[in-house]
């Protein structure tokens, strides 16, 4: 893994070398090419995704939510091949995926991705429970499930099983015996919103009132299309990944289409077999401290 942008200190810096065609005729490249090197540490990994000191709870003041999307997406903008993104990942991928699992509070995500991926309750990782104890956090995040129909299988392990209580975001008038079911597996009912729906703008400050701030959605593309619109997403960890799937799978936001496209500014840029693993933050949100 190499990173490309905040530019690497000069010992990461190839030498500036001649060009194999003489001086002159070709400027040295200011990274090395070829092999990604090997994977960073999960320890460095951890430190290079770090939520800013404003989301934890020891923040001056109290903390403020922070929501991080982590998505991945094919060169040519798909972000499921076959209704899953595992055919767009790779190992690193996966290794940013389990750090920023490890790094949150609580994961948000929509019940057709749920659905559609099998999702599990996060898993507690050794790696991580020193830096979590450290943090003020449980062994895992929790999972925050989105929906309105409430069309889960509540018998799953991720409603009965959880290291820590998953929640269900749902509107106040969704299905009564719907919430009643997922009470009744231990989940934790959240009503944010008066219809049947959530408001995406309330989740933040929602799940902030349960001890969750630093926060992370993976999705799928209608909920994160959602906290965008919204103006909630304060961050966006975006994998390209280098394959083309052709098809008419979603991007990896869905919905209506803004007024005005949303700024984004690069944080970092690292690489490993040819997966940009990118960071953007909204034009905006509160730096990290
Ligand atoms: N590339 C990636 O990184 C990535 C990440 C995640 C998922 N995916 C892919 O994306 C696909 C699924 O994404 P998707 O966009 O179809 O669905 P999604 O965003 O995961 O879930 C949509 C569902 O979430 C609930 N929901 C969303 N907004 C809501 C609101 N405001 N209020 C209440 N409920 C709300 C609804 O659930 P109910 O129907 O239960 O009411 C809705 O049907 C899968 O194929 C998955 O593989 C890709």
């Amino acid at each position: 893994m190499r990173r490309l942008f905040p530019q690497p200190t000069p010992p990461e810096v190839a030498a500036p070398s001649v060009s194999p065609a003489g001086p002159g005729e070709g400027a040295a490249p200011s990274v090395r090419p070829g092999p990604s090197g090997p994977p960073w540490p999960l320890e460095e990994l951890a430190d290079a995704y770090a939520y800013p000191a404003s989301a934890a709870p020891d923040a001056p003041g109290g903390p403020t939510p922070w929501l991080r999307g982590n998505m991945v997406s094919s060169l040519d903008g798909a972000a499921h091949h076959g209704g899953r993104s595992q055919p767009l990942s790779s190992d690193a991928d996966m290794r940013v995926f389990g750090v920023l699992r490890a790094l949150a509070d609580a994961v948000v995500v929509g019940a057709e991705t749920v659905r559609q991926e099998g999702y599990r309750p996060a898993r507690a990782r050794a790696a991580f429970a020193a830096r979590r104890r450290a943090a003020g956090q449980g062994p895992a995040p929790a999972i925050a499930v989105v929906s309105a129909g409430l069309d889960l299988d509540f018998s799953l392990p991720l409603f009965t099983e959880p290291l820590v209580p998953t929640l269900v975001l749902t509107g106040a008038a969704a299905p009564a015996d719907r919430q009643a079911a997922a009470r009744a597996a231990g989940a934790v009912v959240v009503h944010a919103g008066e219809g049947t729906g959530v408001d995406p703008a309330r989740v933040p400050g929602l799940l902030a009132e349960h001890g969750h701030t630093r926060l992370l959605t993976e999705g799928g593309p209608r909920l994160l299309g959602q906290f965008a619109a919204a103006g909630v997403l304060d961050e966006l960890c975006l994998t390209l990944s280098p394959r083309i799937t052709v098809g008419n799978a979603s991007r990896i936001t869905d919905g209506p289409g803004l007024a005005a496209p949303a700024e984004y500014a690069l944080v970092s840029l690292v690489e490993e077999d040819g997966f940009l693993f990118t960071r953007y933050r909204r034009a905006g949100a509160v730096p990290p401290g």
